[in-house]
């Protein structure tokens, strides 16, 4: 099973005005749960498991936008960083996809892939799926079953978060940065309908910012 740090429900983070945040999101957030500089050095580890497991092989890493571009450019980052100096290094390639379910801050059941590359672009190789975050886990399971249609040699799921939800089908990928309460969070690529993508650190979202940017 995958190892990952845990951030336990009674964990109450850090105040905000500990770190640096946008004066536009200041009224917005509770309490920021993850610094960036803690995202950094995980992700670091994370490259570094990657490598030693995937090491030799090719791989094709695939990003799920849109939340999961910071994750994926700053993992791949180490990994290249890792690869400049490591015996063993790992030829890449990216693509990616779009997939989207969430509206507000619900699931709306149904998982669409609305843009990015063919997946049959994938067939025979060695697939890295790069994800922000693992909720109820439909996201990742309806991409592993339209990508296994296109006969990949082997894949892989990396997500920075993983949250405690009696709301999970109990789907795990197979590395994991965090395990994360089941509260709402935005920050670092994570949206809030579009919003606070624009945010260093993962922070927990206010009850009123939910209202006020409710589409
Ligand atoms: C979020 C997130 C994951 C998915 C996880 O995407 O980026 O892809 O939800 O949720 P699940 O495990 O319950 O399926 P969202 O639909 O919000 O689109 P976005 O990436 O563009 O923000």
């Amino acid at each position: 099973m995958a190892s990952f740090l845990q951030i336990a429900d009674d964990d109450e983070g850090h105040e905000l005005d500990l770190f640096c945040v946008p004066r536009h999101y200041e009224n917005d957030l509770e309490r920021v749960i993850i610094p960036h500089g803690l995202i950094m050095d995980r992700t670091e580890r994370l490259a570094r498991d990657i490598i030693r497991d995937m090491g030799g092989h090719h791989i094709a890493a695939l990003c799920v936008l849109k939340g999961g571009y910071t994750f994926f450019a700053d993992l791949l980052d180490h990994i290249q960083v890792l690869n400049q100096n490591c015996d063993e290094s790992l030829p890449l390639t990216v693509d990616f996809i779009r997939v989207k379910s969430y509206c507000n801050d619900r699931s709306t059941n149904s998982v669409k892939v609305i843009g990015g590359e063919e997946l049959s672009k994938l067939s025979g190789k060695n697939v890295l799926i790069v994800e922000d975050v693992v909720e109820t886990g439909r996201t990742m399971e309806t991409l592993l079953s339209l990508l296994s249609e296109c006969k990949p040699k082997m894949v892989k799921v990396v997500s920075l978060l993983v949250k405690r939800t009696p709301r999970s089908s109990g789907y795990r990928p197979d590395y994991i940065g965090f395990e994360v309460p089941d509260a709402f969070l935005v920050g670092y690529a994570l949206d809030y309908n579009e919003h606070f993508r624009d945010l260093s650190h993962i922070c927990i979202l206010n009850d009123q910012a939910k209202e006020k940017y409710k589409v």
